[in-house]
């Protein structure tokens, strides 16, 4: 991803107080751990990448809303955003990988993959993360967080929920700087179908009983139309994430001089404002602000 780099701790710090300089209110951590296993330990250590980068962050620039991702993919030696084992013998000989199934040889055991998820969000909020960030898509993850951040005492810890999260070509870019490309199958058993808008207001739906505070589109460009039709339907805060690859094409076509960068930027994020979305997570944050002050 052109401009965009894996932070050390120390370099992040700055980074945050760069961006709270500029205006910026939050930012959002994903962590990239030395070795990645079949549990996501990086995910949930005490001394995890994010871990240590969130209580960092909160000592040295207080005032800057510090989110966390929450998902195992990058912490997986799989890829993959949950826990995986072999196929249910019920589903061998499936033409077809039908979900839970990811391929024919493997599926997702989401239940597993919920207490994964729990221990993560406790222990990145007990490092000083100011709001949850689940991107895994799991059934009932939600909840699941939720009833654990209560149980900790973490009951103001808001979560930002992934509602409507697409299975997309566009996070392509990501993948690569996070080296969590899935090692077989794919994620559509767990991510959303892009033709199917009446199921993305239904998961969003179910996000907001389980306990969301607030609910996010991704990506954004591609799915503005899920944006608008959020808006008109949920009174929660809207949120939606442009995704790398969005921001890998406006930064291929302006370095290859077809367009203007600075304007194709601000247009697009207007788009997403226009839509419906109070809030934007973008990798031109830094940039549109300083364009913005
Ligand atoms: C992990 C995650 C992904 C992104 C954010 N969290 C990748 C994926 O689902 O494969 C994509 C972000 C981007 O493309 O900018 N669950
Ligand atoms: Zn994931």
């Amino acid at each position: 991803m052109p401009g965009i780099f894996n932070l050390s701790v120390d370099e992040a710090v700055t980074e945050a107080r760069q961006t709270h300089a500029l205006g910026v209110s939050a930012i959002i951590l994903f962590g990239l751990p030395e070795k990645k296993d079949d549990v996501a330990t990086g995910a949930w250590a005490e001394d995890g990448v994010v871990q240590q980068a969130a209580r960092a962050i909160k000592r040295e620039v207080r005032d800057l809303i510090v989110m966390g991702d929450v998902c195992l993919c990058e912490y997986m030696s799989h890829g993959h955003c949950g826990v995986v084992r072999a196929t249910h013998p019920q589903s061998l000989g499936a033409a077809v990988a039908i979900p839970p199934a990811i391929s024919p040889e493997y599926e997702i055991v989401n239940d597993a993959t919920l207490e994964l998820l729990a221990r993560t969000s406790v222990s990145l909020a007990r490092a000083g993360v100011d709001v949850i960030a689940p991107s895994d898509m799991m059934d009932g993850r939600v909840g699941a967080i939720r009833k654990a951040l209560d149980q900790a005492g973490l009951i103001n810890t808001p979560i930002l929920s992934y509602a409507a999260k697409f299975a997309s070509g566009f996070y392509g870019p990501f993948r690569e700087a996070a080296d969590s490309v899935p090692q077989f199958g794919d994620r559509r058993s767990y991510q959303m179908d892009g033709a199917n808008l009446r199921e993305a207001m239904r998961e969003i739906e179910l996000d907001i009983e389980e306990g969301a505070d607030i609910i996010m589109v991704k990506p954004a460009m591609p799915y503005l139309d899920v944006i608008a039709a959020a808006r008109e339907r949920f009174d929660l805060p809207l949120a939606a994430y442009q995704v790398s690859g969005e921001y890998a094409m406006i930064e291929a076509a302006a370095r290859n001089g077809w367009i203007d960068r600075d304007r194709v930027m601000m247009e697009s994020l207007q788009s997403i404002r226009r839509a419906g979305a109070g809030i934007i997570l973008t990798y031109y944050a830094m940039e549109a602000a300083k364009l913005l002050a």
